[in-house]
């Protein structure tokens, strides 16, 4: 994610283009960037690093203009340095453009401007806008959008400013959010609300393939070649609602977005006919392919729940060993990694120390390494050998929700990858698999809208519960330990995750009546036994809550309530049966009256040992 923002006023532009910037700072934070027209000439000033350090950066200059764009990065190409900070030029400095999405086809549109003449400063995608619309531009701004946009592939919202038409922006949408704020006489873009509402309440929200062009007199809009009107929203949330885009804690605000971040992950994977999936990240020669004997996965936390599920999954369709470990206890077993070992190190900050020192571990054992990161540039997606992002945008929430779901998306189309190159993949059951992702996103926003009521009405019956307890059985095991540990780090209530054949021994000592118990039942090879266990649990007169697939009468008859996920393969359902997990420990922490979205003792990224 990145944040956009634009003015057009007789106020001055600099200080609520900065404004604007840092009611987005959630968006991206690790350059930023502003261009305004004075004199008649574009000024452009960016900075590597927080906002702070372009307001620094600009100190008392840019005095009297009107008009500007804005710009928080959060990168994706190219790493965070000043020349990569947007907004971008053209060869001749007369279009400053922003950009938030990624243009999958930057590539080829460079080589094709680069043979016309174009001369580009940074790495980003973002910079063929500027010398698309300058190629495109003969007097006309819509109309250079219009072609400019018809060339790209995959997803932008974008906004220019020309030295030629002075009182003018012009911006596109498709997949990402963009949404226009009118004023009195003076009229904003931005990303967010959150940077509007101190300005206006009215705005007008951009939709896929629209073009909007404003000037004081107005906004017009066009989409498809004609005009349109679209309808105007009044908003009436305050500041801080507006930055959680409405809701009550960026935590739930997270796990609503997770349909969307799934969509990033798998954005430009998958090949065009959907038969394989296509990782331009790896280049693994076939020879290495064949010499790799074990997979290590290493991570902490929430990542290394993700790692739990990578070894089930791995495991089934490479049939080659995978050891999990958590970072911390890596280093302390001497562990069996060499050049025959594939190395996957997990981690949405990028920047645990623990899980760094695992990296360099199996480096120094001559492991290949695979990171899966969510930030962009940090330290172990620097230091692997190769680097898969999650896309997931920045995670504020001190509880991983979104990141957690898109390792799990990463971890599935790299096994997929592996399968196909390793000579591993029946070709009928990979495709099947891979037209099952392609469904993923619009089945986790089914699996939230079917489980978020229901969630919420179950936290009740935890108020004044010490303890729960999560149980499953093989991915369902992986699945009920981040359940746990979502309700414990942010409702600070006792919970445990078992496998279910070992509540027996022991753990079934503590179930006396009433405690909760929550029963991952989506595997169909696993389900009979796991019924057995959750009568066991009836039997000792627990509430057993059961998670399992839509019409799955035969757990939901043995469970005293049942909250269900939309039909899917079952190889995929730790995807889907992770979203009612968070929800309840969400509503769980909402009930307790809990700091959701900064728990007690906890931090978002350990960068000690
Ligand atoms: C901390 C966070 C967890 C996270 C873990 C690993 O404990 O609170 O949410 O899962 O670190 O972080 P990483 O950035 O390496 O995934």
């Amino acid at each position: 994610m990145c944040g956009i923002i634009g003015y057009i006023g007789p106020r001055l532009a600099v200080p609520i283009l900065l404004e604007g910037l840092k009611a987005q700072e959630y968006r991206g934070y690790d350059s930023a960037g502003v261009a305004v027209l004075e004199n008649d000439e574009i000024r452009l000033i960016r900075s590597q690093g927080k906002i702070a350090m372009l307001e620094e950066r600009i100190g008392g200059e840019i005095g009297s203009a009107t008009i500007g764009i804005g710009h928080t990065r959060w990168a994706t190409h190219g790493r965070p340095s000043d020349i990569n900070s947007h907004p971008h030029l053209d060869c001749k400095n007369e279009i400053a453009m922003v950009h938030n999405g990624i243009i999958e086809n930057f590539v080829e549109l460079r080589e094709w401007l680069t043979e016309r003449g174009h001369v580009f400063a940074s790495q980003t995608d973002t910079e063929v806008l500027p010398h698309l619309m300058e190629h495109y531009y003969h007097g006309d701004l819509v109309e250079a959008m219009t072609q400019t946009v018809e060339r790209l592939h995959g997803s932008y919202a974008t906004v220019a400013l020309c030295k030629h038409e002075p009182r003018k922006l012009v911006a596109a949408r498709r997949d990402n959010p963009l949404i226009i704020g009118l004023g009195e006489g003076e009229y904003f873009f931005a990303s967010d609300m959150a940077a509007l509402i101190q300005y206006t309440r009215d705005v007008l929200i951009l939709q896929n393939g629209d073009i909007a062009l404003i000037t004081e007199e107005g906004v017009t809009l066009y989409n498809d070649g004609k005009q349109i009107e679209r309808e105007v929203h009044h908003i009436d949330w305050d500041r801080t609602a507006a930055q959680k885009g409405g809701y009550e804690h960026f935590m739930l605000k997270e796990i609503n977005e997770q349909p969307w971040a799934l969509g990033q992950t798998l954005k430009g994977r998958i090949s065009g006919d959907a038969s394989a999936v296509d990782l331009k990240e790896l280049d693994f020669s076939p020879e290495y392919l064949k010499s790799i004997q074990k997979i290590a996965i290493v991570a902490c936390g929430t990542a290394y729940h993700a790692g739990l599920v990578g070894k089930n999954i791995m495991e089934k369709m490479l049939r080659l060993p995978v050891e999990v470990d958590v970072a911390s206890e890596f280093q302390t077993r001497d562990p069996l990694v060499d050049r025959h070992t594939l190395s996957i190190i997990i981690s949405q900050s990028g920047e645990t120390l623990d899980t760094l020192i695992a990296l360099r571990e199996c480096r120094k054992r001559g492991s290949k390494i695979v990171a899966i990161c969510n930030v962009v540039d940090s330290t172990i997606a620097r230091e692997a050998d190769y680097v898969l992002y999650t896309w997931a945008g920045p995670e504020i929430a001190v509880a991983s929700t979104k990141a957690y779901i898109t390792q799990l998306m990463v971890i599935y189309m790299l096994t997929f990858y592996l399968a196909q190159h390793m000579g591993k993949a029946d070709h009928a059951e990979l495709r099947s698999l891979i037209s099952q992702l392609y469904r993923v996103p619009e089945a986790a926003q089914l699996a939230i809208d079917m489980n978020d009521a229901r969630a919420q009405e179950l936290s009740q019956r935890m108020k004044d519960q010490s303890s729960a307890f999560f149980i499953g059985r093989g991915m369902d095991h992986c699945v009920a330990l981040e359940g746990a540990l979502k309700l414990k780090e942010i409702s600070y209530i006792h919970a445990e995750a078992y496998a279910a054949g070992e509540l027996k021994h022991g753990t079934i000592a503590l179930i006396e009546k009433d405690v909760v118990v929550l029963a991952l039942t989506t595997q169909s090879a696993l389900q009979a036994k796991m019924i057995s266990n959750i009568q066991e649990l009836q039997s000792r007169d627990a509430f057993v809550i059961g998670v399992t697939m839509e019409g799955n009468e035969a757990v939901s008859k043995v469970c005293d309530t049942t909250l269900f996920l939309p039909q899917i393969d079952e190889r995929l359902a730790p995807i889907l049966s992770v979203i009612p997990m968070q929800l309840f420990a969400y509503y769980c922490a909402v009930v307790k009256d809990c700091n959701v979205d900064q728990p007690r003792n906890l931090a978002k990224s350990v960068t000690v040992l």
